[in-house]
């Protein structure tokens, strides 16, 4: 008998004796066989799960190219890395740990990635000299670390930058990452700015045609530039529009040649084909004051600042706020460097467990009107745009998981309209789930312990309705193996898994055995009345971010990861043992 759908497909309940199995193991005889607590991988499961992204991803986008990574902070171990890159993804890694792991794999470096907020010397070293796919960059001053490393080492490194896009999204304040106040990236506007310029990506998604020509193959330079002097191409770009070296306004006709006109907003005076274009707004004007919107081509008519239109001045106006944020500052120190860097794209991780594209929509047209505004600086054409990590899954039942076949369609057809509107060529779409590929392979078994009903006299259940008892089940793990309960409230549920149990129910707590009352493993769940010690819980979709944030705590020993599939069940990663914690005790 299946289960519900937060379970692995493998999974199922013996009809005789109300057993769970994973491809036919019952419960028991895997605990039997490799100790308890423990965590299941169905690496079937896992697989199906990689191919399915890759191909979502590729058919959605199905005119540009598309990259998956895989992002290995939400389980890794050798089998996996080549269980994902076997599907076709690269992998995520933010540590040297991650790195070794991924290497050790087998992943050539060219499909590895480096992330991270803080990365050693060492960690830069050894992607350049892996030739990793890209390095993301995450702070002003690493462009200029990573080129002096590079140099040293005689290679070139291709770097992202890790824009924040100032979109809210993801389910807790920890795990959403592109808003102002964390650590992550470099901010797309400049401290202050009115965000409300940005609302013109909105008029341009319902309204694909309602910028000229003109505005879209607009420059943007800063008065007393030399034009040629800002104008380049990136490498890998190869669409004509917007690559030709030069091609830009100077094209035939010497400087400033053709239509150049100060459309921004508000700015009435200033019209005239050759009107200088600068902030219409007297704030700012000391920084935008020297900058100036060209046009890139010659057309076949003159346009009047009467033929430009509102959304133009408004695109006008953003390109010009976002001239000025720190993002296209570090794009342009990228530049600086390009004999040791290669500036493949640019790249946007929002938050986790995102139900729907709606945030990804808004954080990808901000993103792409970064790389238009790029082009519009300094032509260079960004081929890549990497749209992070963060679909959701279900977690319990009825929960919602992101249905990625639909949602990044919606995205695909989004990012190609604002693309058509801007007037940009298609980048290399990019990806980086985790979560979504792992979590529900994963399930972990717990034996349990203690069971103590807590008599309360003022609490009430989920759903707000009163309680006089919670009955508080112990297991033998906790938040050593699944610190998310206790770090973001996260919501798990949990089954009987070695016997059917009886119909009558409780309200059960399921915690830990740590020393911490906010060990909690599950918060809420009805389990038969006649649970007892000895019985086994299993708790579904613990596959992300349970082994990769385990801890010692209480020196609890890290279960084993055990991989079901088809084929039978292998030890992933071992159990840790007392000698592995007392070989690392060295004093005497
Ligand atoms: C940069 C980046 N990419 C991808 C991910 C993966 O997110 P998820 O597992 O929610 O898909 C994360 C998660 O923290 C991340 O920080």
């Amino acid at each position: 008998m299946a289960i519900t759908p937060i379970w692995p497909a493998a999974s199922a309940v013996d009809s005789e004796t109300g057993a769970l199995t994973f491809h036919g193991r019952t419960a028991e005889s895997l605990l039997d066989e490799f100790g308890s607590p423990l965590y299941l991988i169905d690496t079937d499961e896992v697989r199906d799960r990689a191919r399915h992204f890759v191909k979502a991803a590729a058919d959605a986008f199905h005119t540009s190219t598309t990259h998956v990574s895989f992002a290995g902070k939400a389980f890794l171990s050798k089998e996996i890395v080549r269980i994902v890159t076997e599907a076709g993804m690269l992998v995520d890694t933010c540590s040297m740990g991650e790195m070794r792991i991924a290497l050790a794999a087998g992943a050539p470096g060219r499909r590895l990635v480096l992330h991270g907020n803080n990365k050693t010397d060492e960690e830069i070293a050894l992607a350049i000299e892996e030739g990793f796919a890209k390095i993301v960059v995450d702070s002003p001053d690493e462009p200029a670390r990573i080129a002096a490393i590079a140099e040293k080492l005689g290679k070139r490194a291709k770097v992202m930058l890790r824009v924040t896009a100032g979109i809210h999204a993801g389910g807790h304040e920890y795990i959403s990452t592109a808003h102002e106040d964390q650590k992550f990236g470099v901010p797309l506007l400049p401290t202050g700015a009115d965000a409300g310029v940005l609302g013109v990506l909105d008029t341009l998604a319902a309204e694909p045609d309602a910028a000229t020509p003109a505005a879209t193959n607009a420059r943007l330079v800063e008065r007393g530039d030399h034009p040629q002097s800002a104008s380049r191409t990136a490498p890998a770009s190869g669409s004509g529009e917007g690559a030709g070296p030069r091609a830009g306004f100077v094209s035939g006709s010497g400087e400033g040649a053709g239509p150049r006109a100060g459309f921004v907003s508000g700015s009435g005076e200033g019209a005239g084909p050759r009107a200088e274009s600068v902030s219409g707004s007297g704030e700012g004007a000391g920084a935008r004051g020297a900058r100036e919107l060209q046009y890139d081509v010659k057309y076949p008519y003159d346009l009047s600042h009467e033929q430009v239109s509102e959304t133009d001045k408004a695109l006008a106006e953003a390109m010009s706020t976002v001239a000025d944020g720190p993002a296209l500052a570090v794009l342009k120190d990228i530049l600086r460097h390009q004999d040791t860097l290669e500036l493949v794209g640019i790249h946007s991780h929002i938050g986790s467990n995102i139900h729907d594209a709606d945030a990804f929509i808004q954080a990808a047209k901000r993103m792409m009107l970064l790389r238009k505004t790029f082009y519009a600086t300094d032509a260079y054409t960004l081929p890549e745009v990497d749209l992070g990590g963060g679909y959701s899954v279900a977690y319990t039942d009825g929960e919602d998981s992101m249905d990625v076949r639909r949602e990044l369609t919606r995205l695909a057809e989004a990012v190609t309209g604002i693309n058509r509107a801007l007037g940009m060529p298609a980048p290399a779409i990019s990806f980086e789930p985790g979560r979504w590929i792992v979590a529900p392979a994963g399930v972990t078994l717990y034996r349990v312990g203690t069971i103590k009903p807590v008599h309360l006299s003022d609490a009430k259940d989920k759903a707000g309705e009163p309680i006089t008892e919670r009955v508080y089940v112990s297991v033998d793990g906790g938040m050593s193996d699944n610190i998310r309960p206790a770090l973001y409230g996260a919501d798990y549920t949990a089954r009987l898994a070695n016997r059917r149990g009886s119909d009558e129910t409780m309200l059960v707590r399921v915690v830990g055995m740590h020393c911490e009352s906010g060990d909690i493993v599950v918060h809420e769940v009805r389990l038969p009345a006649d649970l007892k010690r000895g019985d086994i819980l299993a708790v579904p979709v613990t596959g992300a971010y349970g082994r990769t944030m385990a801890s010692n705590y209480n020196q609890a020993l890290i279960p084993a990861v055990v991989g079901v599939s088809e084929s039978g069940a292998h030890v992933m990663l071992r159990r840790q043992t007392i000698d592995d914690l007392l070989s690392l005790d060295v004093s005497e």
